[in-house]
């Protein structure tokens, strides 16, 4: 297998994790339409202030509660949105007047967040959102909601984008250094133009100095627009077709999901997926070696909602009976043939193979290849541990002529789980 891509951060626990939840929460919760409200309705920081800054008071807010189904799903990190695009700051920043603590919930609600997951065993990462809705100084560009004011012109030449740079680095410099170790900076939004604007007004490689510098092991996303200055690729809304590579070299790479469209709470949204589904992206994820960071938008109560739970619950079940064929797992070698309707992900610590069956054939499935034929010792359900018989069956053996492989002999009805798993111990 070809080698992976390490950045300059600790990407060991990263590999093996596989699943993490990603949590963006902010004003937006009170409209509760989408993250990118204030961008789709133009709506200017006064009115934005008016309505929700002033009335922002998440009373059920409890983030131990939600370490405890975020862990019961089997997530063991987490990606919290610290300021999002439109400038809110969920932490006590020194920098700004424009945080949780001044609204009438008057928490650092950042810090219960580090505390209750860290308590709890989660690695901690924190999304800073690049671009800025509600600075003075961020210029008005295509997405800002202040884009089609008749003085636009006007307004921007009274704008300095390098004092929003200060204040970017500034609240970057206090997030990793008041909270303890941060193990992911994970930064949003990346302009993909040419003309490297974006990453010049960030100054982004300044910027991954002082990161590396405050936190030396910190792992760091591609949307600083840099290169070669990063630790893991972020695709959004879709998982690889292939295991993403980069001059050769395999990259670390997690997938951010959300159930239906919206990460911020969308209260009337109504395209959500199903558990099984989430189970068989994740699925996907380990079996091309990636991650999947799965998204909550929190309600403006401070409540992870009744859908949320619903669906967090049932792939807890799953993930009960079946974390061991994705924590330390990664793709299969590539001697495994993928059976139909299958995914295979690997543990190669333990020398075990599994296979996830989509789709559950009637009595028999076949792992066509030699590598079957030679290295596979014993095979079992990882539900329950019974035995998968490996035989040829007569009648099959016709099927399948002189082809090299093997015959799993399965229980005629399939488990009651979304995706059965059987375990294969290798030679
Ligand atoms: C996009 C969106 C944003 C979301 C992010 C998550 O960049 O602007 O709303 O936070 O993707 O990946």
């Amino acid at each position: 297998m070809d080698e992976i891509r390490r950045g300059k951060g600790d990407c060991e626990w990263f590999i093996k994790v596989r699943f993490g939840l990603f949590i963006h929460w902010g004003l937006y919760s009170l409209p509760a339409r989408h993250e990118w409200v204030r961008h789709r309705e133009e709506i200017p920081n006064e009115v934005y202030d008016e309505k929700y800054f002033k009335r922002f008071n998440p009373d059920l807010y409890n983030p131990e509660e939600w370490a405890f189904i975020a862990k019961r799903a089997g997530m063991k990190y987490t990606v919290i949105t610290t300021k999002h695009h439109e400038g809110f700051c969920l932490w006590d920043s020194k920098l700004t007047d424009y945080k949780a603590t001044n609204t009438p919930c008057k928490r650092d609600l950042l810090r219960e967040f580090v505390d209750a997951f860290r308590k709890h065993g989660f690695k901690i990462g924190f999304y800073y959102s690049l671009i800025d809705w509600h600075h003075p100084h961020f210029t008005i560009d295509k997405f800002h909601p202040l884009r089609n004011h008749p003085e636009k012109e006007k307004l921007n030449k009274e704008r300095d984008m390098s004092k929003y740079r200060e204040y970017l680095h500034g609240q970057i410099k206090e997030l990793l250094t008041e909270y303890g170790k941060i193990d992911i900076l994970w930064a949003d939004f990346s302009y993909p133009g040419p003309d490297g604007k974006g990453r010049d007004d960030w100054d982004s490689e300044n910027l991954v100095k002082m990161v590396r510098q405050l936190q030396p092991h910190i792992l760091l996303n591609n949307r600083l627009d840099l290169e070669d200055e990063f630790d893991f690729i972020t695709p959004e809304q879709v998982v690889p077709y292939q295991w993403p590579t980069k001059d050769g070299k395999k990259l670390i790479w997690e997938s951010c999901q959300t159930f239906s469209g919206s990460w911020g709470y969308h209260r009337d949204e109504t395209t959500w997926r199903d558990p099984e589904e989430i189970i068989k992206t994740l699925i996907d994820c380990v079996s091309k070696g990636g991650n999947l960071l799965l998204n909550v938008g929190p309600t403006a109560r401070g409540e992870f909602d009744y859908r949320v739970r619903e669906r967090l619950e049932k792939v807890g079940e799953w993930m009960f009976y079946h974390s061991d064929s994705i924590y330390n797992c990664t793709q299969a070698p590539e001697e495994f043939k993928v059976p139909e309707n299958c995914k295979l992900t690997y543990n190669s610590e333990k020398n075990r193979l599994y296979v996830h069956i989509f789709s559950w054939p009637y009595k028999f499935l076949i792992l066509e290849g030699k590598s079957y034929k030679e290295r596979v010792e014993y095979a079992q359900l990882l539900n329950d541990r019974s035995e998968i018989k490996i035989g040829l069956d007569e009648w099959y053996k016709k099927q399948i002529g002189e082809k090299d492989g093997i015959v799993l002999v399965l229980p005629p009805i399939k488990p009651k789980t979304s995706v059965p798993v059987i375990e294969i111990f290798l030679k």
